[in-house]
């Protein structure tokens, strides 16, 4: 079984970006990538129904057209927690249809990257968090953090927290550096967080002008992630092809 749970340091981190990049990385050297984002949050009402944004997004990035209801078995209109906004719409979240999704699309594709929601502890299901997901996505993780100032306590807490549930961290992305505005934060945060997490960072992608999640605009995002990624990365992901 080979992909990545991708999950952050925060909500808009960066996570659905980090994994549309890796999508059109992977594609673009050959790989029949899958996607999946099990637990949506701020679904937009299409036709009567309710559809992710990310979900969407990590779809034309992949090229998928799985069904929507394998890549995201739980889309819920509030923007809140999963587990809160199930709670609040009366809907009871079925975890082992989740993993049974999940096994569908890993059956069906070489690599599957799996967005999370949120960060590691988020509830996703009354006390059940995203960090207690690890048997129903039995995956290596990478966390997506931001560049700046603040970036190290965020990211140690939540490589810990994972790795103190089971979680193997075998990466970590920068997203959004901004070579304006960038200062002595962003130059020592690299180095700093490698050595007191032990976990490489696998990637560091800047602000590209012209990639929205929102505006489901992807132009350059993919050369720009291929760039953007360290040597011996991709080559270390294990892809089953
Ligand atoms: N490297 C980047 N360059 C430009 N915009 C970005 C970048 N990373 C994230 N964004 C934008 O920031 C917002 C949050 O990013 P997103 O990937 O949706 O975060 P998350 O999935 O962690 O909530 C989105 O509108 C997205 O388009
Ligand atoms: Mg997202």
């Amino acid at each position: 079984m080979s992909g990545l749970f991708i999950t952050g340091t925060d909500t808009g981190v960066g996570k659905t970006v980090v994994s549309a990049g890796l999508a059109l990385t992977l594609r673009a050297a050959g790989v029949d990538v899958g996607v999946m984002k099990p637990f949506a949050t701020e679904g937009v009402r299409r036709g009567g129904r309710l559809v992710s944004m990310d979900a969407l997004y990590l779809m034309a990035a992949a090229g998928s057209d799985d069904d929507p209801s394998l890549v995201t078995p739980l889309c819920l209109e509030e923007p809140l927690a999963p587990g809160v906004a199930a709670e609040r719409a009366g809907v009871d979240v079925d975890l082992a249809a989740i993993g049974a999704a999940y096994r569908a699309l890993a059956a069906r594709h070489d690599f599957v990257i799996v967005e999370g929601v949120g960060g590691v502890a988020v509830p996703v299901k009354g006390r059940v968090m995203v960090a207690d997901l690890r048997d129903l996505f039995p995956l290596p993780m990478w966390v997506v953090a931001r560049p700046n100032l603040g970036t190290i306590n965020h990211t140690a807490l939540t490589v810990e927290y994972a790795q103190a549930r089971g979680w193997d961290v075998t990466g970590i992305v920068l997203n959004g550096l901004d070579a304006h505005s960038a200062g002595v934060a962003e130059e020592t945060n690299p180095g700093a967080i490698e050595e007191l997490t032990r976990k490489p960072i696998v990637a560091v992608l800047p602000r590209l002008h012209g990639v929205s999640v929102g505006r489901m605009a992807i132009d350059g995002l993919g050369e720009a992630f291929t760039a953007a990624l360290a040597d011996g990365v991709l080559a270390s992901l294990h892809i089953d092809a």
